[in-house]
């Protein structure tokens, strides 16, 4: 982690020092289009939001827009912690975050391959076990329960599960059992992740990485399923 922040650093640093030199050379401002907006974040997003070759960097093409946003809002606040984008965005105006979610939720690159996984049969089927069914005896509730049946999440708040990599899951529901990562009160997430042990994380990330692209990946209609409880990011009707 801390190697991957220096790297990220020093990237930062190169990056800037050019562009400092060609604003000098050219006083006219560049067009303030939504692409010349985001080419702060496609270096480690993707040009679509599609994400890169990085294992860790996320998608973010195609979530709901306002997941997004909640998420644009988080590292601003520092209810996420991520430095170079707690940084990035500390001085960016809520309508600018808000245009940020739009245009990456509007974008539909198709998702990435399913990942080949390292992982046992027993480990896959606990994975299959705990996100479609739920473990009633420990507390976890299905995540497809909040998630959506086929895991393409539900608009406004509630993200898809697929096309994210193990190892970016794995570090978000530590995260959260942690907390290091909280969404708005009450935040499902850490009631549900606070019942999982290390060996359940890894098993649903193995499992999530592993699941073929379903052939709509939108995210459902708000209000299209009822969840278990309500969550603070997701406004009922
Ligand atoms: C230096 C690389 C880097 C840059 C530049 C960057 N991001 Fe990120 N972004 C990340 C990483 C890594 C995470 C995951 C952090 C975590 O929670 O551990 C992330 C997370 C996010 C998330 C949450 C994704 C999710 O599914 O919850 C959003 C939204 C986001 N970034 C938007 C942006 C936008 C918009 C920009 C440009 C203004 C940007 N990022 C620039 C690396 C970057
Ligand atoms: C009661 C509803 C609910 C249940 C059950 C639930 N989730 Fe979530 N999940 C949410 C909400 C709401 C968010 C968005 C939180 C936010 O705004 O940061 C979320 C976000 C996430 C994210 C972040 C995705 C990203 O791109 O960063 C992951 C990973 C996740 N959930 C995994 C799971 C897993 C795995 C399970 C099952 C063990 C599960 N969830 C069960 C409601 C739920």
């Amino acid at each position: 982690m801390i190697i991957r922040f220096k790297r990220v650093l020093v990237w930062l640093a190169l990056s800037a020092a050019p562009l400092a030199g060609a604003q000098a050379q050219q006083p006219e401002a560049a067009p303030d289009t939504m692409e010349a907006r985001v080419q702060a974040c496609t270096p480690c997003h993707g040009a679509n939001g599609q994400g890169t070759s990085d294992p860790y960097f996320p998608r973010l093409a195609g979530k709901p827009s306002g997941y997004l946003n909640n998420q644009l809002l988080a590292f601003r606040n520092g209810r996420r912690h991520y430095p170079p984008m707690n940084y990035l965005l500390e001085f960016l105006p809520p309508d600018y975050l808000k245009n940020m979610a739009d245009y990456f939720a509007a974008q539909h690159p198709p998702l990435p391959a399913p990942a080949v996984v390292d992982a046992s049969p027993e480990v896959m089927e606990r994975g299959r076990t705990l996100v479609t069914q739920g473990d009633y005896a420990h507390e976890i509730p299905a995540c497809s329960s909040c998630h959506g049946p086929s895991l393409t999440g539900m608009e406004p708040g509630i993200p898809g599960l697929l096309g994210l990599r193990a190892s970016y899951i794995s570090a978000q529901l530590g995260a959260w059992r942690y907390g290091t990562r909280t969404a708005i009160a009450p935040d499902c997430m850490q009631i549900v992740a606070g019942h999982l042990t290390e060996d359940d994380v890894r098993a649903i990330a193995a499992y999530l990485s592993a699941q073929p692209a379903p052939k709509e990946s939108s995210p459902a209609a708000q209000g299209s399923y009822a969840l278990p409880f309500a969550c603070g990011s997701e406004p009922t009707r």
